[in-house]
């Protein structure tokens, strides 16, 4: 099983700090995954629940990962960022009235470099055969803003990743090349339900890949 360091924990919630964001969600896996899922930042389940994925979208990607006969302990689960970003709105509830809550919303790109060195630990530290992107947000935070999941989902890549270099405060392309399979987030078919289909046909190439890869 691997863990986030302590160290790391503090890291990250020190470099969050002053933004709207809530919580920290640790995430734990396997040690040798058989991939890396790299998501955009946890939700408001996922901060009640401490672990990622296990909202909606979180149902929705383990029936993904159930079709090429995975389970999540198989796997390691992370996301660009740690916390939830979230964003104040009205709710209007039965009565008529409207009452202030919180919605879940994208990480900001300032959000994204505060919890960055997290995740360049995680794939030094892990070092996974394969990183597996869902959504722009994870893969964006990987190979920059170019990339768009419509172009590049299904298709294996190999190519550096981009670290964050906090002297130069910039990302930087790595040496290493990384296997790299970008993917739609599994919540983008509850507001796109067209996806589903392109969806599903990425995680059978993904299970094929898995099984000629050995
Ligand atoms: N989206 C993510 O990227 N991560 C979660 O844990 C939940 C939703």
């Amino acid at each position: 099983m691997y863990e986030l360091s302590d160290e790391l924990v503090q890291l990250g919630l020190q470099r969050i700090k002053g933004f709207p964001v809530d919580g920290f969600v640790r995430s734990r896996g396997a040690q040798n995954p058989a991939l890396m899922l790299v998501g955009e930042a946890p939700g408001e389940n996922e901060i009640e629940t401490g672990v990622p994925f296990t909202g909606r979208a979180g149902k929705e990607l383990m029936a993904s990962l159930g079709s090429i006969g995975l389970e999540r302990e198989d796997v390691y689960i992370t996301s660009a960022v740690r916390s939830r970003p979230y964003k104040w709105g009205s709710k209007k509830e039965r009565d008529g009235s409207l009452t202030e809550r919180k919605y879940n919303r994208a990480p900001t790109k300032k959000e994204i470099i505060a919890h960055a060195p997290i995740l360049d630990a995680e794939i030094n530290d892990l070092n996974p055969p394969l990183i597996v992107t869902l959504g722009n947000i994870g893969l964006q935070r990987l190979i920059g803003p170019q990339a768009k999941v419509t172009q590049l989902h299904g298709v294996l890549l190999e190519t550096p990743i981009l670290k964050w270099d906090e002297e130069n405060q910039r990302f930087m392309e790595t040496e290493q090349h990384y296997h790299l399979f970008p993917t739609f987030h599994p919540a983008s078919v509850f507001y796109n339900p067209p996806v589903r289909a392109l969806k599903d046909e990425d995680w059978l190439k993904l299970g094929e890949l898995l099984r000629t890869r050995g």
